[in-house]
């Protein structure tokens, strides 16, 4: 009866994996035929990318993924941005727009992986490759459909290099053949870069949020997978949802242990608390590392939102829960917001992971 797990987390997924977004794919696929740039926001592990690349995918389109977080600097940005058009463009036709460059990258081909590896004359703090490579990539562009660039984590500009944001503005401004994508899961330093009027990039683009997975969307995928080992596949799903609130990560990660765990547990009834303990009990340790490095208000909120729905800037929470001054509990929110421990649903703060949720209740509970 046992075939493969139908549920996975923490990767891109697609195909059977996937679910629902039918809204999004439509309006995002209609957005990069268009002449207009997009804005992508989501807390981290809502399904950003796999949205992305399936819009990619199916649109067919020439495109440029290149998530952000782990470019260094400017050159390393030009590189990394590089070394993705060669994935898609002939090393023939992109030597004479090189060779014009400013500064002249080093190419090697790695004879193993087939993979090119580019640098541009490292520490230099120059930023002409950049705006060469960006420039090349507009060229490129004009011979058929624009190219679709999806810079992911895009509030990382700030660390790369101070300033970067001005520049990119100044170069991205003129590009005619490419769609820009920008993502970024720091949703009030997004906002900062798209909507405050002072910043070069103020309204360059669309902003879009991306939300949970709809219960109904996610209750059907949930049961027809889940069909498979256990008859009582309705209760368990929503006892899941219940828990996960319909995260797409955590949602999957806790179907994929109930999947992996439903051999060992004969009672159905007891199965999604069980592996929702074993997920608590596997990340101990970095629950107790994040747990020791918030401060004491932090930890009164946290505990009382573990254990009470009543919002946490009303009095009544702060008389159960000793937390103090309105002012004092909504600084400390939005703290904890950038920090991503707790993510805002419409007007209500809720704390992101379950599982985290959870350990603080049963460490506290001890
Ligand atoms: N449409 C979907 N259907 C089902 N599960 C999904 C969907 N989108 C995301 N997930 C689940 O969420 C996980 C994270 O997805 P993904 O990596 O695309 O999110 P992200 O927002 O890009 O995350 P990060 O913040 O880490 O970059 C996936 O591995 C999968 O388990
Ligand atoms: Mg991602």
């Amino acid at each position: 009866m046992m075939t493969e797990n139908p549920f996975k987390f923490g990767t891109v997924v697609d195909g059977l994996y996937f679910t629902d977004r039918e809204d999004e794919l439509i309006k995002i696929g209609s957005f990069i035929k268009g002449e207009n740039h997009l804005i992508l926001i989501s807390p981290r592990r809502f399904g950003k990318t796999s949205l992305i690349r399936k819009v990619l995918n199916e649109s067919g389109r020439r495109n440029i993924y290149l998530d952000l977080q782990l470019v260094i600097s400017g050159e390393d940005f030009a590189a990394q941005l590089l070394k993705r058009i060669y994935r898609i463009f002939p090393m023939q036709k992109l030597k004479g727009y090189i060779k014009s460059f400013r500064i002249i990258p080093s190419v090697a081909v790695n004879p193993v992986t087939g993979e090119v590896e580019i640098s541009f004359r490292p520490g230099s703090k120059d930023l002409d490759p950049l705006e060469d490579v960006l420039n090349m990539i507009d060229k490129l562009g004009s011979d058929g459909k624009k190219i679709v660039v999806v810079l992911d984590e895009f509030q990382d500009i700030f660390r790369i290099h101070a300033g970067l944001d001005r520049l990119l503005r100044a170069v991205m401004q003129n590009h005619k053949y490419i769609n820009y994508i920008f993502m970024g899961s720091s949703e009030s330093m997004i906002r900062e870069i798209f909507e405050k009027k002072n910043s070069p990039f103020y309204r360059f683009g669309s902003l879009m949020t991306l939300g949970k997975i709809p219960v109904k969307k996610f209750s059907t995928f949930l049961e027809e997978r889940l069909a498979g080992i256990t008859k009582h596949y309705k209760p368990v799903t929503c006892t899941i949802l219940g828990i996960t609130g319909c995260h797409p990560y955590y949602t999957q990660q806790l179907a994929y242990t109930v999947w992996e765990l439903s051999g060992r547990s004969a009672d159905a009834a007891d199965i999604v608390e069980f592996a929702a303990n074993e997920i608590v009990q596997s990340h101990d340790n970095d629950y107790e590392r994040l747990w020791n490095s918030l401060n004491r208000t932090d930890m009164m909120v946290l505990a009382g939102m573990s254990i009470s729905a009543i919002s946490p800037l009303s009095d009544e929470f702060s008389k159960l829960y000793g937390t103090g001054a309105a002012s004092t509990v909504f600084s400390t929110l939005l703290r904890l917001t950038q920090r991503g421990i707790l993510i805002k649903e419409g007007s209500v703060y809720i704390i992101d992971d379950p599982f985290f949720k959870r350990w603080i209740v049963l460490r506290r509970a001890i």
